[in-house]
């Protein structure tokens, strides 16, 4: 198991969840920009794959150009193939602006944490208002295609706050020495490439939030079907959290997050 073909998206209203989907194929300049590392991101297949690259000199990232307030969001993501500890590749969503502060910023993270050897483990994180520390983390098994893997709901109603922000992509590869522990550069350098850069999602609008929520044909992910996992969607999330639940926080730190006693 050298390689892993991923596709991930999350779902932003009342859940957010994982799983993939088949999707027309618009290149990166329509939608993103390469925002660190410029020297370290390579256009491939006429724009329709990007590769990052890390090195003893830099990592690499980008973002979407645009703002969304809701969306089925997804990446085709295939992590290092090799000894890559401390090496991080990531997918995200994020409210805090490209190189600015923001300390209560709503966050969406699917972190792929490097290791020297099996397994692999897939961190995933949200943050509401500033509030984080909600990591379940999975190793990770052959494909994680249709697979719910987690579900976060609006618990508003008993004081736990919910996605409120508007949020963009972003993807990178970075060195997480001082959370995984230390890289060996002799095994770099160290490349992941992403694919499927077309974004189902609503355009933020200063004016106008609300519309983000409405269902309507283009916001197709605010159909009621989706506001929860259908019956084969919760057989397989129940299974991988029975299989490869490696860490969740609702196991070590309930008194503070009301939603893990909650039926999730
Ligand atoms: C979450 O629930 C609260 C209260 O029930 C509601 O006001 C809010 O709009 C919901 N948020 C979303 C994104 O649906
Ligand atoms: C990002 O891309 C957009 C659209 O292609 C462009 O207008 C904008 O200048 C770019 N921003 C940066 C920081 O490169
Ligand atoms: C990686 O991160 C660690 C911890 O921040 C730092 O000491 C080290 O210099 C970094 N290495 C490279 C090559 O960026
Ligand atoms: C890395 O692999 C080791 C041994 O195979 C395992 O014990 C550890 O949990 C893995 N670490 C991560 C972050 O996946
Ligand atoms: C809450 O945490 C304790 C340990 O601190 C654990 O025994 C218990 O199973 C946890 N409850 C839930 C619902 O995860």
């Amino acid at each position: 198991m050298d390689h892993f073909l991923l596709s991930l998206f999350a779902a932003l209203l009342f859940s957010a969840l994982l799983l993939a989907i088949r999707a027309d194929e618009n290149t990166f300049d329509q939608n993103y920009n390469v925002t660190w590392g410029f020297d370290h991101a390579t256009f491939l297949d006429q724009g329709k794959e990007v590769q990052l690259l890390i090195d003893q000199y830099s990592g690499s990232g980008f973002a979407s150009v645009h703002d969304y307030g809701s969306g089925f969001f997804q990446m085709r993501m295939k992590i290092p193939n090799k000894k890559s500890n401390g090496v991080v590749t990531t997918f995200y969503l994020t409210s805090k602006p490209v190189d600015q502060d923001l300390v209560y910023h709503d966050e969406l993270d699917f972190e792929f944490m490097g290791n020297n050897s099996m397994p692999y483990t897939l961190s995933t994180n949200v943050i509401t208002n500033g509030v984080a520390g909600r990591e379940q983390q999975f190793h990770l098994w052959f494909f994680v295609e249709d697979t719910p893997i987690r579900v976060f709901k609006n618990n508003s109603h008993v004081g736990v706050n919910y996605l409120s922000q508007s949020m963009h992509i972003e993807a990178s590869i970075w060195n997480s020495t001082n959370w995984l522990g230390p890289v060996d550069w002799s095994q770099g350098p160290f490349t992941a490439f992403y694919q499927k850069f077309d974004i189902d999602g609503c355009l933020y609008q200063d004016f106008n939030p609300q519309q983000c929520y409405a269902n309507t044909p283009t916001n197709f992910w605010n159909a009621e079907k989706y506001w929860q996992l259908d019956p084969d969607q919760q057989g397989k999330y129940e299974d991988v959290r029975k299989k490869y639940l490696s860490y969740d926080y609702c196991s070590k730190n309930n008194e503070s997050y009301p939603e893990c006693s909650l039926n999730s």
